[in-house]
């Protein structure tokens, strides 16, 4: 019997171009492109230049070891950048659902979409356990706010912020781009706390208060003490330096493991040591 409905093949291309026809506007229509300065949940979209964000990931050391978590992610600019360029997995937290959707599609564009997610979601109550960077452009109020949880994250994570400052928490680097401020904070382990610093033959008692990254304290030896000078750690890694036993100067440079430091000391006109502290209870 001869049959009127058209072959398999034409009926699946057919449904295929009908679907494509009614649904493109949709999609199209749910994506809209966004406007600069468009109100947000805590702050409006406004998209730092792509210069900035190379000169930012380079301010922090970015590679492929890292994760970088952009708080407030807008179009996904700085998560695709990260994995783009540095080679870096990427996370955007943003709370407009329309963003996010862009982020991904613009992922995909990239090719990088295997090392880059979008999540719509609070900025103030993303999972920053993994983030080794992160990137942020928010406001003064928003920074305030956030603050105690940069604070608490690993020491080492790198903290990368377009335009606003953490208050009296001074950055470690900062630099200019076309009249754009952006900032860089190493969080800094915790030694506050008396250590016994051994050095050659001599035992020390370095006691030391820390303010973020900057440090002060004192060295004492057999009842002298000597003012600790030129403090201050980057992360994990921690220099300073006193007068030691003899009146000589020594520099001290190391790095901070738990309860235990250890390094290198150098003092003018003599070979290089090494030295090694215990946290005292
Ligand atoms: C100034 S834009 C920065 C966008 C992107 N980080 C960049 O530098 O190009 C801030 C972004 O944060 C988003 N945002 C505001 N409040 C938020 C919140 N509570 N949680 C997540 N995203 C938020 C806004 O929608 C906006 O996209």
């Amino acid at each position: 019997m001869h049959s009127t409905r058209p072959p398999a093949p034409l009926l699946a291309a057919l449904l295929a171009l009908l679907a494509a026809l009614c649904c493109a506007p949709a999609a199209a229509q749910a994506l809209h492109a966004p406007e600069i300065g468009q109100p947000g949940k805590d702050v409006v979209w406004v998209p730092t230049p792509e210069r900035l964000i190379v000169r930012m990931l380079q301010m922090a050391d970015t590679t492929s070891a890292d994760l970088v978590v952009d708080l407030g992610s807008g179009d996904g600019r700085i998560p695709i950048a990260a994995a783009k360029r540095f080679g870096a997995r990427g996370l955007g937290v943003e709370f407009d659902e329309n963003l996010v959707q862009r982020s991904i599609r613009a992922a995909e564009r990239a090719g990088v979409s295997d090392r880059v997610r979008f999540v719509r979601g609070d900025l103030f109550q993303a999972d920053l356990s993994g983030a080794t960077v992160v990137a942020l452009y928010l406001s003064p109020d928003v920074m305030t706010r956030l603050r105690p949880r940069l604070e608490a994250l690993r020491p080492g994570t790198r903290i990368v912020s377009h335009q606003f400052t953490l208050g009296d928490w001074e950055p470690d680097e900062s630099m200019t781009v076309e009249n754009r401020p952006a900032y860089l904070w190493v969080v800094p382990v915790r030694v506050e706390g008396a250590w016994r610093l051994v050095l050659g033959d001599d035992a020390y008692e370095l006691r030391l208060q820390q303010t973020h990254q900057r440090l002060t304290g004192s060295a004492e030896f057999q009842g002298k003490h000597a003012p600790v000078f030129a403090a201050r750690l980057r992360g994990e890694e921690i220099g300073f330096a006193f007068a030691d036993r003899n009146g000589y100067p020594r520099a001290f440079s190391g790095t901070v493991a738990g309860d235990t430091m250890h390094g290198k000391a150098l003092a003018y006109g003599q070979p290089e040591s090494t030295w090694r502290a215990q946290r005292l209870p």
